[in-house]
């Protein structure tokens, strides 16, 4: 049983090893508030927990996948464990693919709702209780611009950030007079590993938007955050894009970010092993056009 009086009021960034995440977690401590950083990889979020210490933050690491059964009661274990306390928890862990979904990997893409969704309304679920005894503290929760449209070709990491900002939104107005913020962040690219490591880096969408420094995008959620604000929207031409998304017919949204983020290099998401050019385009438009006639 955890003592509430005794325990000091830790921010909990989930993710925070790289990125948005490890910038959240550098601005949190540069206030004074001890920051537990938890990720998967031992050595990131080391060399991430050194960087807040030199700065003259506290920083506490737990590696952690996520994905296991029982992570957010392994994490609360370890915070009693360290006489600390979830008074904030950032959900930024998350990771997206970028291709078709007919022909990317299964388990990948169910592991986009396992992390960017499932975790993060588990975590949410879990501490959410504490907070509002204490009545104090609250969750960020990294959405994205993507949360305000379909993405064609990033069909499932569009989704997870939509349903990440509806689940936030919702939550944010059923606390109301709590005590308890949560927070929505909806950036557009950020300059972070995500994008490599997404695919998404390759393709024109994400050349055309300027890429946010993370440190900037922190800043930007984490004063969002304090001021009780439901959505952050990093930088001017995020804004931009969120409002353009809102607005815009679905069917025009669709085909342009579709063709934004197809690569001609693509295979064809019929399943024949062919590049798009060469087979959907050229040959099952052409038959689409013949059936319709
Ligand atoms: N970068 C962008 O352009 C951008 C734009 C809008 C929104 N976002 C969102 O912002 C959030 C952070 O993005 P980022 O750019 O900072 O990404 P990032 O640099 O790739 O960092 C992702 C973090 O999540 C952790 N993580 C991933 N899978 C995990 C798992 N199963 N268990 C525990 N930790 C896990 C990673 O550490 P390990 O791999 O070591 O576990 C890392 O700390 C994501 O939700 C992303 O969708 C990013």
């Amino acid at each position: 049983m955890i003592d509430e009086k005794a325990s000091r009021h830790a921010v909990v960034v989930v993710g925070g090893s790289r990125g948005i995440g490890k910038a959240i977690a550098k601005v949190a401590a540069s206030e004074g508030r001890p920051v537990v950083l938890v990720a998967r990889s031992l050595e990131h979020l080391a060399e991430a927990a050194s960087e807040i210490r030199i700065e003259g933050g506290e920083a506490f690491i737990l590696d952690l996948d996520l994905c296991l059964a029982g992570a957010p009661a392994h994490l609360e274990e370890f915070l009693t464990e360290k006489g600390l306390l979830c008074d904030v928890l950032v959900n930024s862990a998350g990771y997206g693919l970028r291709g078709a979904a007919s022909v990317l990997p299964i388990d990948k893409q169910i592991g986009i709702i396992d992390v960017n969704i499932r975790a993060l309304s588990e975590l949410t679920l879990h501490f959410l209780p504490g907070m509002l005894r204490r009545r104090q503290g609250g969750v960020i929760n990294l959405a994205s611009v993507a949360s305000f449209l379909p993405g064609p070709n990033m069909a499932m990491y569009y989704a997870s950030k939509n349903f990440v900002r509806s689940f936030s939104e919702a939550l944010n107005a059923e606390l109301r007079f709590t005590g308890v913020t949560v927070t929505c962040a909806a950036p557009g690219p950020v300059a972070t590993e995500f994008l490599d490591h997404s695919g998404a880096g390759k393709v024109s969408l994400f050349k055309i938007l300027p890429r946010y420094p993370a440190p900037y995008v922190a800043e930007h959620v984490w004063h969002g955050f304090k001021s009780g604000r439901r959505l952050v929207i990093p930088g001017f031409s995020a804004k931009i894009a969120a409002t353009t998304a809102r607005m815009l017919p679905t069917g025009f949204l669709l085909f342009v970010v579709g063709r934004l983020q197809r690569r001609s290099s693509d295979l064809c998401p019929c399943g024949s092993g062919l590049r798009y050019k060469a087979c959907c385009r050229a040959t099952h438009k052409a038959n689409g056009r013949k059936s319709r006639t």
